[in-house]
């Protein structure tokens, strides 16, 4: 398979490109290097054995978008590129939609005009708002509680409308948390600027770059009063997105959603204990206020992915910290 990763150089779109190469496909990577650097392209060319194609583009560029897919006979298209800092999106809505649903739309006109109907998006738990019960499954209600997850919703109701006037096949993926880095240390999560995220924030302080961990409030419903969210392993989300392109080519339905998680909760103190065994560093943390529109506990049921896609995650919590800290400690 010819596949075009929108956002290819990005966290997410790396480690597919990688788990993509392993399985025998050739993705094309697209990015306009707003967060990524082109060092991971030569990285990704160290751990597949293969220089990918890449197109340093924005999204929002359809007429390059357009030329790209029938340059590289591109037959499927998974678009992660966009914008994400949640906290950010409050401040700056205007971007976000400019990113994320004008860059969707762009690439749709994009992707209608050369013929290329197949795509899979990359959705979020954001969708969900705050937890009516839990484990969160697909119908659970949706709800934007910030600009970020509205983006995600204005996207998936266009795929929806999209699906319903016929000739679409599409798969959105919900996103829990990923975490984790490719098993060679040579691909990672590197926000630019201080993260926002818990686990790369946590890699950061065992390397001694920032004092402590502040935790966003104890006093929750949960067990230690921390949050609780559903962690997954960067490589088991990618080959969730294998097993997505190979259900765009049976006799799928127009439109399909399934989330990404693994069905298990880790709390904050939880997570900062396992990195802390997993990398052998004393990781000091002290409880700060809560962070504005944070929800307490959020994990999936990641069942029907089970059930239709074949797929589940298979790595467990000290495997994610484990590959974080060697991504952490290489530097590459
Ligand atoms: P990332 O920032 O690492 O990757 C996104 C990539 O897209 C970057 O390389 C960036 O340079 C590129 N990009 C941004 N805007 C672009 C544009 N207009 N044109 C072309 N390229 C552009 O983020 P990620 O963590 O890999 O996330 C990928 C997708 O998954 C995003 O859509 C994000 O909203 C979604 N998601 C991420 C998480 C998470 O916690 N990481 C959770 C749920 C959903
Ligand atoms: N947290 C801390 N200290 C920190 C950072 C985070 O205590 O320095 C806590 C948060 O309060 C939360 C948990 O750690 O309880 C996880 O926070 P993250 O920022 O790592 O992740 P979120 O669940 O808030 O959001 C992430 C992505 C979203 C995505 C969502 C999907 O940032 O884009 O997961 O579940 F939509």
């Amino acid at each position: 398979m010819n596949v075009l990763l929108t956002g290819g150089l990005g966290y997410i779109g790396s480690h597919t490109a990688a788990a993509l190469v392993a399985a025998g496909h050739t993705p094309i990577l697209l990015d306009n290097l707003a967060n990524a650097d082109l060092g991971v392209h030569d990285r990704l060319a160290v751990v597949g054995g293969v220089e990918l194609p890449f197109v340093c583009a924005d999204v929002r560029d359809t007429d390059t978008v357009a030329r790209t897919l029938i340059e590289h006979r591109v037959e499927a298209v998974v678009h992660f590129a966009g914008l994400k800092a949640v906290a950010e999106s409050v401040h700056m809505p205007l971007a976000y939609f400019d990113a994320n649903v004008g860059g969707t739309l762009s690439l749709l006109r994009a992707m209608d005009s050369a013929g290329v109907r197949q795509l899979v998006f990359s959705s979020s738990a954001a969708v969900y708002g705050t937890p009516r019960y839990l484990p969160v499954d697909e119908a659970h209600p949706t709800e934007a509680i910030t600009p970020y997850s509205r983006t995600k919703l204005h996207i998936e109701e266009i795929l929806a409308d999209l699906a319903a006037a016929g000739e679409w096949r599409m798969v959105v993926l919900r996103y829990f948390n990923p975490v984790g880095a490719h098993p060679s240390g040579l691909l990672g999560e590197r926000p630019q600027g201080t993260p926002n995220n818990l686990m790369p924030f946590v890699a950061q302080v065992a390397a001694g770059e920032h004092p402590c961990v502040e935790i966003f409030g104890d006093d929750y419903d949960t067990p230690d009063g921390t949050g609780i969210r559903d962690y997954i392993h960067v490589m088991d989300l990618a080959e969730g997105h294998l097993a997505a392109l190979q259900r765009l080519f049976a006799a799928a339905p127009a439109l399909e959603t399934f989330n990404l998680g693994t069905g298990r909760g880790y709390s904050v103190r939880e997570m900062i204990a396992a990195f802390a065994a997993a990398s052998g560093q004393d990781i000091p943390s002290r409880v700060a206020p809560r962070r504005g529109r944070d929800v307490a506990s959020c994990y999936a049921d990641p069942s029907r992915a089970a059930a239709v896609l074949g797929w589940r995650a298979k790595r467990g919590l000290a495997e994610m910290c484990e590959s974080a800290w060697r991504f952490q400690t290489r530097k590459p």
